[in-house]
C-alpha cells in the first residue's frame, strides 16, 4: 500500500524509536523534563524566538495562540480556507470566544490593503465601542488547503508591516513551515521574523510520532504555558516524545525536497491524464489537490489498486508526499491514478 492521505502517516524509524527509548525525562509539569527543555530551546533557537512551548499537536497549539492573544469577544482576521478556519471544529469560539472575519485570496494569502479593510473604521458618529475589535492577524504557511503553498516573502511582509501599524497581533500556523523553507530556499527565522507567535509540527513532513510547539518572546509564551495547562496539554514525561522530534529536527529536514521533488513529478504525470486537473501552480510543496470527476469512487478503485488518498470534495483528491514514500512509489501511485480514471471512464461509458 501507498499511504498518500498525509504527511502524519509516516512511522518512526528505527534510529528514531532508539533516541526515543534512549531519551532523558522528567515531569514536564514541573519544567523539569531535560529533553522536553532541549527540544524548546532548539526550536525557538531555529525559529529566532526567545522561547517555545512543547505541545501534543498543532491543533492545540494554534488554538493556544488564539486564547494566548486574545480576550473574548475579539476578532481574529484570517484566510478562509485556514486551518483554524476549516479543521480545528470551531475552536476558535469554543475555546477563546472569538470570531473569525475570513478573508480570501489565491493560494492561502491576502494583501496588506485587505488585512486594512477588514479592519473597522470608526469615527465620531461611529465610535469604536460599536465595532468588533480586531486584535489579531494570523497567516498558514505553507498553506495546506490551497495546495501546500508558500507565501510570497515580499507580501507576507507587507501584511506583517501593516498588523503593526495597526497594533494587531500576530500568529503564523507554520505547521509545515519546514516545507515552506525548503522550498524557497529561505531561513526559517526569516520566515518567522515579525510574528508574536508561531506554531510548527514534528508530526508532519519531519516523520516524528507526537508534537508540535508554539514559539514567541518569553512572556508570550508564559502566558501561553498556563493555556497549555488549562486546555489539557500537560502531558509530563513527554521527553519520550520530544526525544522523536528532536531527532526530526536533526535528520529529516534536508531530505523534505525529496518529497517536494516526488509530489511534483507526480502533479505533471497525472496532469497528462485528460480526465484529471492539476493546478500545476499550486503544487509547490509536497501536497498535491487534483480535480477528476467522482473522487469518492476514484478514491476508492486507486484504495483498491494499491494507493490510499483523500476524496476532499466531490471532485478533489488530495496526495500527500513524504518520507515514507520513495521517488519509484511516488511514480508507481502516478501510474496507478491514471489507469485507475481510466478504468472508471470504461465503466460509466463516458
Ligand atoms: C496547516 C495546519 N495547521 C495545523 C494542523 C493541526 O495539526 P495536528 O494534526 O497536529 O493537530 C494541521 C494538520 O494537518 C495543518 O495542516
Amino acid at each position: 500500500m501507498i499511504d498518500l492521505r498525509s504527511d502524519t502517516v509516516t512511522k518512526p524509524s528505527r534510529a528514531m524509536r532508539q533516541a526515543i527509548a534512549d531519551a532523558v525525562v522528567g515531569d514536564d509539569v514541573y519544567g523539569d523534563d531535560p529533553t522536553v527543555n532541549e527540544l524548546e530551546r532548539t526550536v525557538a533557537a531555529l525559529l529566532g524566538k526567545e522561547d517555545a512551548v512543547f505541545v501534543p499537536t498543532g491543533t492545540m497549539s494554534n488554538q493556544i495562540a488564539l486564547r494566548t492573544h486574545t480576550e473574548p469577544g475579539d476578532t481574529v482576521v484570517l484566510h478562509e480556507e485556514a486551518h483554524i478556519v476549516r479543521h480545528e471544529l470551531g475552536g476558535a469560539a469554543h475555546n477563546s470566544g472569538v470570531t473569525l472575519a475570513q478573508l480570501a485570496g489565491p493560494y492561502g494569502s491576502f494583501t496588506a490593503d485587505q488585512l486594512r479593510a477588514s479592519i473597522p473604521n470608526p469615527s465620531a458618529a461611529l465610535p469604536s465601542h460599536m465595532f468588533d475589535p480586531v486584535t489579531l492577524v494570523c497567516l498558514e504557511n505553507t498553506h495546506n488547503d490551497s495546495g501546500g503553498t508558500v507565501w510570497d516573502l515580499d507580501q507576507m511582509q507587507s501584511v506583517l508591516d501593516t498588523a503593526a501599524e495597526l497594533d494587531l497581533r500576530t500568529h503564523l500556523d507554520g505547521a509545515r513551515l519546514w516545507n515552506a523553507a525548503a522550498a524557497s530556499g529561505t531561513d526559517l527565522a526569516d520566515l518567522t521574523a515579525g510574528f508574536d507567535t508561531v506554531n510548527v509540527c514534528f508530526s508532519k513532513g519531519l516523520g516524528a510520532p507526537v508534537g508540535s510547539a508554539l514559539a514567541g518572546d518569553a512572556a508570550t509564551i508564559s502566558r501561553a504555558r498556563r493555556f497549555k495547562q488549562i486546555f489539557g496539554g500537560g502531558f509530563r514525561q513527554a521527553g519520550i516524545l520530544a526525544a522523536g522530534a528532536l531527532f526530526a529536527l536533526e535528520h529529516n529536514r534536508e531530505r523534505l525536497t525529496d518529497d517536494h521533488l516526488n509530489a511534483r513529478a507526480f502533479a505533471e504525470s497525472i496532469n497528462e491524464s485528460e480526465l484529471i486537473t492539476v493546478d500545476l501552480d499550486s503544487a509547490q510543496t509536497n501536497l498535491v489537490y487534483f480535480e477528476a470527476d467522482g473522487a469518492d469512487e476514484l478514491a476508492a478503485e486507486c484504495l483498491a489498486r494499491g494507493v490510499s488518498m483523500l476524496a476532499v470534495g466531490p471532485a478533489t483528491i488530495r496526495a500527500v508526499f513524504h518520507m515514507d514514500v520513495t521517488a519509484d512509489e511516488a511514480s508507481n501511485a502516478a501510474d496507478t491514478v491514471k489507469s485507475a480514471v481510466e478504468a472508471q471512464r470504461l465503466t460509466s461509458g463516458s
